[in-house]
């Protein structure tokens, strides 16, 4: 079984083959760099990108699996949620191949990407205990199975990403913020500024990183002469510092929140034996070290996608794809792309994620 996947849902414009042995038999990338003016994506710009490179991503990725369009037996495409006017193109994109080729369209929740993206690149079976943290999404999920989700968890204000995005963005360290921010945190004091941790003490699985952020934006303020953020003028140690108390502090609620989630988990889902991370932040080598060992810590086993399968990529998008395909689960060609699209089929459970308790 071979399946083409298309990913164009924020900033990447990228495509994979894959099959059903978890090879991957060929994939493309591109990474949009017009962004990087503007200190975060541009919709439209991103939409036009998409549009322009679609095409020459997709040849790329077929000429480097070498094997015929006919060969394929399904097209998925990452159809939501995300930046509309790139959605709308992977979409149209897959629809037209599926038209062409006369073969299944899948629409892949661009999150379902992410969540089941360690099941080729590690050996992951359900249920698994996720925790999803992107640019857009923070989520603490029991992945049951395919297209089957409890959300135990999730962000009431900013996603992990976009409190790091933030942060960097206010001590002048560019976007995309996460990896700018891990590096200068690496020669940092974590001790240094003590920084709220909101939310922490409520019995929920939920998360804030707003005042997190707050605390933050006030001490880069105390370096301005006149309070005026674009002003501040802050040594390169104290930069460090701050990022190492922001990381510090992000990854320990994070951590928290997941030591709840894993008592659950395991009450609730006793076959279960992984904990799993992914989405852009996933990235963080510092996350990865203290998740490997909160799992350890509660006898399951750590897994994580290598890094390039962490951020936005075709590979995530064509193996959902294929998941879902093998499980039946294809698409008309009438589907609407969604710019909404939440990942669990049951509410959110309230406080105490299901009878988690502090
Ligand atoms: O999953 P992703 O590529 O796109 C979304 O679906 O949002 O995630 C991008 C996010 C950005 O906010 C970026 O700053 C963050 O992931 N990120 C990181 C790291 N690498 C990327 N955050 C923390 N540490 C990193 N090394
Ligand atoms: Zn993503």
């Amino acid at each position: 079984m071979i399946v083409l996947g298309i990913e164009s849902s924020c900033d990447e414009t990228a495509a994979a083959i894959v099959n059903d042995k978890k090879e991957i038999l060929g994939e493309a990338l591109l990474s949009q760099e017009e962004h990087k003016a503007f200190g975060g994506v541009v919709p439209e710009i991103a939409a036009r990108s998409h549009l322009e490179h679609i095409d020459s991503i997709l040849e790329q990725c077929c000429q480097r699996a070498n094997i015929k369009l006919q060969d394929i037996d399904a097209v998925a495409a990452a159809s939501g949620p995300g930046l509309i006017g790139g959605v709308i193109v992977g979409v149209m994109t897959a629809k037209a191949l599926s038209i062409a080729l006369n073969k299944p369209f899948v629409a892949v929740n661009h999150l379902e990407g992410h969540a089941l993206a360690a099941r080729i690149t590690n050996d992951v079976e359900f249920p698994y205990l996720l925790l999803l943290v992107s640019g857009g999404h923070c989520q603490i999920l029991v992945v049951k199975d395919v297209d089957k989700y409890e959300r135990l968890g999730t962000t009431i204000d900013d996603a992990a990403g976009e409190a790091y995005d933030k942060v960097a963005k206010m001590l002048g360290l560019g976007y995309p913020g996460g990896p700018a921010v891990e590096k200068m945190a690496a020669s940092g004091d974590e001790t240094r500024f003590s920084l709220p941790r909101p939310l922490i003490g409520s019995s929920d699985c939920n998360l804030s990183f707003s005042g997190l952020k707050t605390a933050v934006r006030k001490i880069v303020e105390t370096y301005s002469p006149d309070g005026e953020l674009a002003h501040a003028d802050i040594p390169a140690h104290d930069v460090a510092d701050i990022c190492a108390c922001f990381q510090y502090t992000a990854t320990d609620c994070l951590c928290r929140k997941l030591g709840k989630a894993i008592a659950y988990f395991k009450q609730q889902y006793p076959q279960g034996k992984h904990l799993v991370v992914s989405g852009g932040v996933a990235s963080n080598t510092y996350l990865r070290e203290k998740l490997q060992v909160l799992a350890e810590k509660n006898g399951l086993i750590f897994a994580a996608p290598p890094i390039r399968f962490c951020t936005d990529n075709g590979v995530m998008i064509a193996w959902a794809g294929l998941e879902r395909f093998r499980k039946g689960y294809t698409s008309p060609l009438d589907f609407k792309p969604r710019p909404r699209w939440p990942l669990d089929n049951d509410a959110p459970k309230a406080a105490g994620a299901g009878g988690v308790k502090a």
